[in-house]
């Protein structure tokens, strides 16, 4: 049974959302924080979309050593070219350059025939294989595109040299079969289809996209992109929680679907959360503050009995720990702040805990209870300082 891998975009798509606006120092932290949940693939962001973009993905790709670092290309040289020089230095220089497939975005937004978008797409691959021994291509809007023509254009970029085939549902638009149904054909209409990888980007417009997700991998899809807490454009993106767990509830094979260490995932979903600002919603699966609440009467008397009754899930699996609710105020100690640091997800180096100590007991000093967003902002000042 083939390992389904990660691919994390809670800083490329994940950023997108409108309203987040993540600095250097903020994006290492995640960056770490998802090099400890054993992500596959880390996509960084956008390198020729702006300066800061570069280098975080820059910064990014010469830090993490255990996940492989990718950023977002359109098929231009100038954008392929940009991606080149942040990615570089990185363990597995590795692109993910995009093209949109569909008759309206054809028409309305490129403007181009078919032949020129297969054209634009196979120079933009060949040109990318000059440098990069590895090639993600993307069919953007591709469930919105006729399905011979998006067979014809994938074999075309199989030939130019991509290894990893990704098909968006870009708009959040298909329903699970029909999804389903796209990867089918694909498999049987695409002469090169075995050279490669088959991925899977699914939107939430419709609230589909973890169900969109777990169809694609049904049928065929090795790689599944996501975010953590499903942040990204408009609806969001496919959750990574909510996949991952599903594919561990739901495993019938003796050996795990993916290398996602679960324990993470509550640390993940907080760091994500406080850094973005974009709060998570308490019913939200998984990570929601009563992801494993129990209210009436029944639910807590059978819970009391045994807990399967009602949870099929139990919060340690996804890593939440009971911490007493431990407060942080100017008596507490050291140990008491690095295991608040632990908690947080905050990676910190023995060296660097006494700085961060001392900075933490000087704000003691003028605020009484010290919050999770205080703790944070101390560590990403020391961060930035350094
Ligand atoms: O949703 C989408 O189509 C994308 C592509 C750039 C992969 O995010
Ligand atoms: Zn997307």
């Amino acid at each position: 049974m083939a390992k389904i891998k990660i691919f994390d975009t809670t800083l490329r798509d994940g950023e997108q959302s409108p309203g987040v606006n993540l600095n250097l120092a903020e994006k290492l932290v995640i960056a770490e924080q998802l090099e400890k949940l054993n992500v596959d693939i880390i996509e960084a962001g956008f390198p020729a979309a702006s300066k800061g973009d570069f280098v975080s993905v820059q910064q990014i790709a010469k830090t993490i050593k255990n996940s492989s670092v990718t950023g977002l290309a359109r098929a231009v040289t100038s954008d392929i070219d940009a991606a080149w020089d942040a990615l570089k230095d990185g363990a597995e220089p590795r692109i993910h350059v995009f093209l949109a497939t569909s008759p309206i975005h054809r028409e309305y937004k490129l403007k181009l025939s078919k032949e020129q978008v297969v054209e634009r797409a196979v120079a933009a691959v060949k040109y990318a294989a000059k440098r990069f021994p590895v090639i993600q291509w993307s069919a953007e809007d591709a469930c919105r595109t006729e399905l011979p023509f998006l067979a014809e254009i994938i074999e075309e970029v199989i030939q130019a040299g991509a290894r990893i085939i990704n098909i968006p549902d870009t708009v959040g638009y298909i329903t699970p079969n029909e999804y389903g149904e796209v990867f089918q054909y694909l498999k049987n209409n695409v002469p090169s289809i075995d050279k490669v990888s088959l991925s899977t980007h699914c939107h939430d417009d419709l609230g589909m996209a973890t169900a969109n997700s777990l169809a694609a991998i049904e049928n065929g899809a090795t790689q599944v992109e996501c975010t953590i807490n499903g942040i990204g454009e408009r609806a969001g993106n496919a959750s990574m929680e909510e996949i991952v767990v599903a594919l561990h509830i739901r495993n019938d094979h003796y050996q795990e679907r993916t290398r996602i260490n679960l324990k993470e995932i509550s640390r993940s979903s907080s760091l994500v959360s406080e850094l973005t600002g974009m709060v998570v919603p308490g019913n939200k699966a998984i990570v929601g503050r009563n992801a494993f609440a129990h209210e009436s009467g029944i639910h807590q008397d059978g819970v009391l009995k045994e807990k399967t009754t009602y949870e099929i899930i139990s919060p340690e699996l996804v890593g939440y720990v009971n911490n007493n609710n431990m407060v942080l105020g100017k008596h507490s100690g050291s140990h008491a702040f690095k295991t608040k640091l632990k908690d947080l997800g905050l990676q910190v180096k023995d060296e660097d805990v006494k700085d961060l100590f001392i900075a933490f007991k000087d704000l003691a000093d003028h605020k009484k209870e010290i919050s999770d967003e205080d703790i944070i902002a101390i560590f990403l000042e020391n961060k930035l300082a350094k």
